[in-house]
Order: structure tokens, then sequence, then C-alpha cells
């Protein structure tokens, strides 16, 4: 990948260069056997970056994507009873017989849960088109969700309807540092929206933000990290606006980008329903 956004400044490029994908850059994975939890010692300061862990219930709706050896490698979001939304990059040239959608029962994406089989990987048609656009995929499970307490479908946001500084939740197994091992337990962060002209701003106007994207930002040191790519961010009515796409990782202070969930939301029916009305 070479630093092709020419008006960026020389630190954020090499951040960028360094960082861009929460996705890919996380490919180092806990091995499943250890037993230990978080490694973190401090749970509280710790950092998702800058975060703290979640409750058990906070998010039914999460899953952790794993490889064929159990490997938790993205997040991702039940919408519907038999399908799940992520990001196309988690699951770039995968097949889908070495996906597997873990809905866990106590957070923890290392421990008891249920592994969903994978019927068919739909990424958008434009994915990477042109690169970091179009970032957002639908997995359709060979059977259908067993909803409980633990487990149970997100409504995605149909209307944009965002304030400036505005809270929105994201949630993540991802690291809480740049390059630390994806964590045991399910985390939480609080971000505010940043409406998408001020994003571009910070990031020195740029070609990888569109329209589909949607921004918001931690306090510094606090931020979406490796492993938190496909995840969801939640607005306050408990509704889906967002999918983690990519960003400087793990609280720079810039701000972490998401798939629309709103630019997306026709897609997403008619992908899941067809062309038929309901
Ligand atoms: C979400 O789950 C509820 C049951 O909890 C179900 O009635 C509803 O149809 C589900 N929504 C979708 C879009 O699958
Ligand atoms: C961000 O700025 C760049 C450079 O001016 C521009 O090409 C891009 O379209 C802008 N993105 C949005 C969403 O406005």
């Amino acid at each position: 990948m070479s630093c092709r956004v020419r008006s960026l400044s020389l630190p954020v490029c090499l951040l960028l260069l360094l960082l861009v994908s929460f996705s890919h850059a996380g490919l180092r994975h806990r091995a499943f056997t250890a037993a230990s939890g978080g490694s973190s010692t401090d749970k509280f300061s710790s950092r998702v970056a800058g975060g703290q862990v979640s409750d058990v219930k906070a998010a039914p709706y999460q899953v952790s994507l794993q490889n064929s050896y159990g490997n938790h490698f993205c997040g991702g979001v039940i919408i519907h009873d038999q399908y799940v939304i992520t990001a196309a990059s988690c699951l770039a040239g995968l097949r889908k017989s070495n996906v597997k959608v873990v809905t866990t029962t106590y957070n923890d994406w290392g421990l008891d849960g249920w592994a969903y089989d994978v019927e068919e990987i739909i990424p958008h048609c434009n994915f990477d088109q042109p690169l970091y656009h179009n970032d957002i995929a639908l997995i359709k499970t060979k059977t259908l969700f067993l909803y409980d307490e633990v487990t149970k479908n997100i409504t995605i946001a149909p209307l944009e309807d965002l304030v400036e500084g505005e809270k929105l939740t994201m949630y993540g197994w991802g690291s809480t540092t740049a390059g630390g091992d994806f964590e045991w337990e399910l985390r939480q962060l609080d971000l505010s929206y940043v409406p998408t002209a001020k994003c571009n701003a910070t990031y020195g106007g740029t070609e990888d933000l569109d329209l589909g994207h949607l921004c918001a930002v931690g306090r510094l040191g606090a931020g979406a990290c490796h492993g938190d790519a496909g995840g969801p961010l939640v607005d306050s009515q408990g509704r889906l606006v967002g999918v983690g796409n990519w960003g400087v990782p793990c609280g720079h202070g810039f701000p972490d980008v998401f798939a629309r969930i709103s630019f997306y939301y026709s897609w997403i029916q008619s992908t899941i329903n067809g062309c038929s009305i309901s």
C-alpha cells in the first residue's frame, strides 16, 4: 500500500500507512486454548482502546466472526433471523466454509457459544471500488439464530438523523493497544458523532471518505482498534447506525470511520428480501 493521499500531513500519512484497517493489521490471534481472561492489568483505565468491559446483555446482537481454528478475526451484527452484517474487508479472500458466526453466551469469544455455519457471503458489489469504499457485507447463516436473553437482532437505522456530538456506542473484541492481542471480553466505548465534512477536514480531505461512511470520535486514547472491524456502532435508541471500517486505530485522536447503515439501507433490505416489499 502506498500513501496516495497527497494532502495529508506526513505524520497522518505514516499513521495511515501503519494502521489503516482495523481488520487486516490485526491478524495476530491468541491461542484459543489459553485459559486466562483479558490480559490487561487495569480493566478500568485500559483500553476497544479506552473502553470498558460490556455487560453480558449490553450487545446481544454482537457476534464474533471466527476462522476454522476458532480464532476471532472480526465483529459482526445480527440484523435478521438469518443474517449478520459486517465489513466486506473482514471477509475478503475467505471461503464460506472457513468462516463461523459465533454468538457468545458470556461476552467472551473464547468461551461457550453457538457456532453457525455460513450459507452465503454477500459483499457489496462495489466493495473497495475505490479502495476503502462500500466496505460492507452480509453473511447468511445456514440456520436461523436461536434467540435468547443474550442473543437478539438489532434494528437498523433507516434514516440519517444524527447530530454533531451525539453519543454513539461501539462494541468490539479488538485489542486495547496497537499490535496487542484481541480481548477475550467484549468492550464498549462511547464516541461522538462527527459530521462528514468535519471528519474529512480532520483527515486533511481524503478521497477515502464518501457519503457511505460515518465518523465518530472518542477522547484521545480511546477508539476502535485491531479486531473491531465489522462490529456495531449503536445510537442512544439502540439502533445500528454503523459497522466498523477504518481509521487510525487505537485512539490517536482521529475519528473512527464506519459504514453508514442508513446509506446502505435499501441495499441491505433488497439483498435480504429480494424485490418484495416488506
Ligand atoms: C428480530 O427478532 C424478533 C424476535 O425477537 C423477530 O420477531 C423479528 O422478526 C426479527 N427481525 C428480523 C428483521 O429478523
Ligand atoms: C473529502 O475531501 C476530498 C478532497 O477534497 C474529496 O475528494 C472527497 O470527496 C471528500 N469526501 C466527502 C465525503 O465529502
